[in-house]
């Protein structure tokens, strides 16, 4: 089951464990201004300490999952990679990694809905999938398409699984069905940066999940 969050679980200055707790705007000291872009410091929604314990959770269950097996993730760039590199360290079976870089949102906050291949997996991974057991690796399911489409487009490579692992679930802004294998948190409607999540190509580098405050 994931973890469901509220917007105000984690906004606590003096929470405890979490390594980075930095407060908005005006409360930022010389240590955290490296979080400052643009005047504002993402607040935490959640603490990179509850990261690292979601994502080894998540990886035990993966492991037990797929015992004997080498499973394919499927990582989808630019947002999947901090993720995708420390789940695959945690998995304790061997597993191979590819990247697919997907777009739906451009520059913006709110998805265009409609889903492009930027990079596309080269065509002999493409082949190698076949009969093997495939792991989609996403940072936030938000909409459900780029899922969705990618789902169906890795099917027609005749997998023999085709599962789905995604660190964050926005259920309430979903368009299509989407089925999550394994998922880490489940936040409210916010838009969230950090841990390689970003808004405008900033913001991948927070070691934990904010948002900012409207
Ligand atoms: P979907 O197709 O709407 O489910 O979009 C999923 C993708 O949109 C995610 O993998 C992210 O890259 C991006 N996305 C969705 N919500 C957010 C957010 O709150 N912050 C940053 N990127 C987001
Ligand atoms: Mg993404």
């Amino acid at each position: 089951m994931p973890q469901i969050l509220t917007v105000s679980t984690y906004n606590v200055k003096s929470r405890k464990g979490g390594a980075a707790t930095p407060v908005p705007m005006s409360g930022a000291t010389s240590g955290e201004s490296r979080y400052l872009l643009r005047g504002k410091i993402p607040r935490v929604l959640i603490p990179q300490s509850r990261i690292n314990k979601t994502v080894k959770r998540l990886a035990v269950r993966i492991s037990k999952d797929y015992p004997g097996k080498r499973p394919i993730l499927i990582s989808i760039l630019n947002g999947a990679f901090v993720f995708t590199a420390d789940l695959m360290r945690q998995l304790t079976i061997p597993s191979e990694c590819h990247f697919i870089k997907l777009s739906s949102y451009g520059n913006r906050t709110v998805s265009s809905g409609k889903v492009k291949i930027v990079i596309d997996l080269p065509a002999n991974i493409k082949r190698s999938l076949n009969g093997r057991d495939v792991i989609i690796v996403d940072d936030i399911i938000d909409t459900g398409l780029t899922t969705k489409y990618l789902k169906a487009r890795l099917k027609r490579l005749k997998p023999r699984t085709v599962r789905l692992c995604a660190l964050l679930d926005k259920p309430s802004r979903r368009k299509v069905k989407v089925k999550i294998d394994y998922c880490g948190f489940r936040i409210p409607d916010k838009f969230v940066v950090g841990y390689g999540i970003d808004y405008q190509e900033d913001y991948r580098y927070l070691p934990y999940i904010g948002y900012i405050q409207s």
